[in-house]
């Protein structure tokens, strides 16, 4: 277990990082955070994202234009783009592997694929629902990421349309965000938050 100071620093040292230095980061840290965003939960375990990681310098040229030309996405190591599955997590092959794969019984699936079905059914929009799932991914890889001295910034100052057409990303998926991984080069800005108070209600 690692200690809540710790912890706490780590939380104060992340901050969506507007210039990166341009140094890469270790494959294994790179994968490391990978592998956070691969082990992060997801509703009914559907593992709603995939991850494009975008090394390539003229690809994050090619990619800035329509990001808001944000200094973010060529100044970094490593952009990944977080994609939704959106139309695969309720396309009945997949979500049948992906319960099937927990060793259930028969009456136990089907018990899961009916509260599933009705879930999935009574939300108002598959995408927003998965692409909620794609934030918990990336919040996990900004602050495991942040534990290992590496820096990074969500993006969601992107044009949609283009930059799917750009990246090959299908009409069945979506861009959820974009997070550049890096090393800061400017002092890190002051933090601001409301305070505990005003967020916090016991009852
Ligand atoms: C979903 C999401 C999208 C964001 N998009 C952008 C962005 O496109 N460009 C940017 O510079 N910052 C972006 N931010 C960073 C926020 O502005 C920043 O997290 C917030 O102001 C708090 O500052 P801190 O992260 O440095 O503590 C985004 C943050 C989130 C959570």
């Amino acid at each position: 277990m690692i200690g809540k100071e710790a912890l706490m620093e780590s939380l104060y040292f992340r901050h969506a990082c507007k210039i990166f230095d341009e140094k890469k980061i270790p494959k294994e840290d790179l994968e490391f955070v990978l592998e956070v965003g691969r082990l992060s939960p997801s509703s009914f375990g559907m593992e709603h994202w995939r991850f494009v990681v975008v090394q390539d310098a003229k690809l994050k040229i090619a990619m800035r234009p329509f990001c808001w030309d944000q200094k973010q996405i060529t100044t970094c190591s490593d952009l990944i783009v977080i994609v939704s599955k959106t139309d695969k997590v309720v396309a009945q092959e997949y979500s049948n592997a992906m319960f099937m794969r927990r060793g259930l019984t028969v009456e136990h699936f089907e018990n899961y694929i009916t509260r599933y079905t009705n879930f999935t059914y009574q939300l108002s929009s598959i995408k927003e629902w998965s692409l909620k799932q794609c934030y918990l991914a990336a919040a996990n890889m900004m602050s495991y990421g942040a534990m290992v001295g590496i820096d990074s910034c969500p993006i969601e100052g992107f044009e949609k349309e283009p930059l799917e057409e750009l990246l090959g990303i299908g009409h069945d998926e979506d861009i959820a965000l974009l997070v550049p991984f890096g090393y800061r080069i400017n002092p890190q800005t002051p933090k601001f938050r409301l305070s505990f108070e005003e967020i916090v209600e016991y009852r």
